[in-house]
Order: structure tokens, then sequence, then C-alpha cells
């Protein structure tokens, strides 16, 4: 087994916000992602398969491939949108980087032949990144 990845780029506004709890309780929790007029990131995204290499091509994946499928399923539904308002995968769910690399797992599973393992890694900043499926 060999895992091969792919890095991709978008930028997303989203506010963090839980609705049962006050103004001051979700400063307190979501800090600065908490502003009410919404702020922005930066995400890399990495998706990474795991899978035994072709023995005819030598590949796991095609990576120009596993690269137009990202951009197709997940770029371009959320780069240079705010989560919160303009995608309807985040109408009631917090966009944490969590939730974020859940729902982009979502999108691209189903297009990814079930003999690979699939992961997706999301850097919200340089320092804070998360992976999923854990
Ligand atoms: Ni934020």
């Amino acid at each position: 087994m060999i895992y091969v990845s792919r890095k991709e780029h978008f930028n997303a506004a989203h506010k963090l916000y839980n609705p049962a709890w006050t103004k001051e309780k979700n400063e307190s929790v979501f800090g600065p992602c908490a502003n009410e007029n919404w702020h922005g990131h930066n995400f890399d995204l990495i998706v990474t398969v795991k899978g035994i290499p072709d023995p005819e091509t030598g590949f796991v994946v095609d990576l120009k491939k596993l690269s137009t499928l990202i951009r197709e399923e997940v770029v371009d539904k959320l780069d240079h949108k705010n989560l919160n308002l303009d995608t309807t995968e985040f109408k009631n769910l917090n966009p944490t980087a969590e939730n974020i690399a859940i729902v982009i797992y979502g999108l691209l599973r189903p297009h990814i032949d079930n003999k690979f393992d699939v992961q997706v890694r999301l850097y919200e900043t340089e320092r804070n990144f998360v992976e999923y499926p854990a």
C-alpha cells in the first residue's frame, strides 16, 4: 500500500456561531471566528488516496484526474464563497475546519473507487489543520 496525495487551495469566508448561545458566549468560545461580519481563510486541502499501484501504469490513481475531481466537486463549490450563506451544506452546520473536512470527504468519497482509502487534510491556517477520517 502507498499514499498518494494532491494539494489544492481555496479561499472562503465564514462565521462560527451556535444559534442556541448568546453573542457573548459565541464570542468567548469562537473568538475572532465569531465575528458577526464574517472573515476569510486561505484553506489548503490535501486529499490522500491509499492503495496499490496498478501494474500497468504504476499509478495508484492518476493525480491529474484526482486534481480535476477535487476542483469540480469541492473547489468550484467553496472557493470565494461565504460558507454560511452561499452553500447548502453549512446552512445548519457550523463551518469549523472539522465540519468542512467532513463535508469535503462526503463530496469526494462517492467519486473514488471503494478499493481505495481516502483521507482529507484541511489547513485552516498554516498551523491549524484537521484530518478526516481519523
Ligand atoms: Ni475562522
